[in-house]
């Protein structure tokens, strides 16, 4: 009966100690949502200046309220420390640290193995670790678990829990939250999915216990290859309706209005963030080793990468109907971060475009009211002080990222001609010939 274990009752009335490892997107809202509960939350991360403003009460997520992390760390119910051996005092343990691709587009899961030997010496009996990053079915089994257990004497399922709970934190979301998404959960053994769904149900809205690990870790990659691929296939529709002369925003506003069996996705430049564009790709990465060819992610990957190159042939001929090159004419890139409304350039498609329109000799500037330094291993960009200026000054303006706060009908009346990627002009272009689409 998992309701006598000792962790259960911790659990239940919320006097367990927690440790979230990763102070991140996903670990600091997570570590807030847990505090918020009730739970004692101790959040674990090598970056100082991240534990240290956590310290000062301070949130350095846009999810997470500055007022919400300060009441939570005054009221001494979350902290933080670079000091794994906190771990020790933890009855329930998430991992939040990142796992990007490395550049040979192999799964990268150095920081799972790194945190997992840090965490190693301080497993003791009556503890639940749930892995919450990201991965390919059967890293929890096969990676993580012979890792925390390495040269000790602990059962999983007996002595301790193991279980993998994927995040589904969208960023900039404020409908579904952490809090209020349902949580799926997956275990080692049986045990495992019942302690690790304890420990959720005391916070969350809503815990959806699954049969293994491995359900969990696939249900993730299954929900992300999803809007991969569905992307992938609404971009070659635009390409599509473009060779034809069809506006592809019409027939998608249409196709939406079918009550049943049609899911509206919209094309852009390309896939960014830190889910979307990597996921797909530890499940194709995993089935090679299985020698297996995961065919649709491989050709939603194909043409979604595909997309900063199309638009930016797209700004060429805009720039030719004009009478201009592209090759010495000013490009203005509104919009770095790789959704509206947040500051995250992690995979952005913007990234590309900027560096394929150097590449082929335009004088290029971005404007992001969210970024003010583009800073990458390529790019060394400052975002123009003044864009309505910017806008008039430009030969062509290329709406990459539609963040809400831009004023697009200003931005329409000053500039020379557009390439708007997200048709975030809508009805104001009224077919003007000066303003092109995907
Ligand atoms: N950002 C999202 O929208 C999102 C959504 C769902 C799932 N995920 C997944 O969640 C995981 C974390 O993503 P993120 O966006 O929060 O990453 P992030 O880079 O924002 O945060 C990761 C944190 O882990 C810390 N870290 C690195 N090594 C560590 C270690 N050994 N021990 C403890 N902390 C360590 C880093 O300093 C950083 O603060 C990834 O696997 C990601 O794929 C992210």
């Amino acid at each position: 009966m998992i309701e006598n274990r000792p962790l259960f009752s911790k659990l239940d009335d919320l006097s367990a100690q927690i440790a979230v490892l990763g102070l991140g997107y996903v670990g600091l809202p997570l570590a807030t949502v847990l505090a918020e509960a009730g739970y004692d939350v101790v959040g674990i991360d090598p970056d100082q200046s991240k534990v240290d403003a956590l310290n000062r009460g301070t949130s350095y997520i846009d999810d997470v309220e500055t007022s919400q992390v300060k009441k939570l760390v005054e009221a001494g119910s979350l902290r933080g420390t670079t000091d794994f051996s906190e771990v020790k005092d933890a009855d329930a343990v998430s991992i939040c640290v990142p796992t990007p691709l490395r550049k040979t587009r192999d799964p990268d899961l150095s920081y799972i193995i790194s945190v997992a030997e840090s965490i190693a010496p301080y497993m003791h009996p009556e503890m639940v670790v749930v892995l919450e990053s990201t991965t390919y079915p059967g890293t929890t089994r096969e990676l993580l678990l012979p890792k925390l257990i390495e040269g000790r004497n602990l059962i999983v399922g007996e002595d301790f829990y193991l279980a993998f709970s994927p995040e589904r934190v969208d960023p900039g979301r404020e409908d579904w939250t952490t809090k209020n998404t349902p949580k799926v959960v997956g275990g080692i053994t049986q045990t495992c999915t019942m302690m690790a769904a304890k420990f959720y149900q005391g916070a969350m809205d809503s815990v959806v216990p699954v049969a293994t690990a491995e359900v969990a870790e696939m249900t993730k990659l299954l929900e992300n290859t999803f809007r991969m691929v569905n992307i992938g296939l609404v971009n070659e529709i635009a390409i599509m309706c473009d060779r034809m002369g069809i506006n592809v925003w019409d027939v998608i506003d249409a196709a939406a209005t079918k009550p049943f069996g049609f899911m509206k996705f919209t094309p852009g430049p390309g896939l960014g963030g830190h889910c979307i564009p990597i996921d797909p790709l530890f499940l194709s990465w995993k089935l090679r080793s299985l020698n297996y060819t995961a065919r649709f992610i491989d050709l939603a990957s194909e043409i979604n990468t595909g997309m900063p190159r199309y638009v930016v042939s797209k700004v060429q001929q805009a720039l030719n109907d004009q009478g201009k090159a592209l090759r010495g004419s000013r490009v203005l890139v509104l919009g770095a971060a790789y959704k509206p409304d947040i500051d995250d350039v992690r995979e952005s498609p913007a990234l590309d475009v900027i560096g394929l329109l150097q590449q082929s000799g335009s004088v290029v500037n971005y404007h992001d009211p969210y970024i003010p330094e583009l800073q990458t291993d390529d790019l060394s960009l400052t975002s123009v002080p003044d864009l309505i200026k910017a806008v008039a000054e430009s030969d062509c303006v290329v709406i990459i990222t539609n963040h809400s706060q831009y004023d697009y009908q200003a931005i329409y009346n000053k500039a020379q001609c557009i390439m708007d990627t997200r048709n975030a002009l809508g009805k104001i272009a009224g077919g003007d010939p000066k303003v092109v689409g995907l």
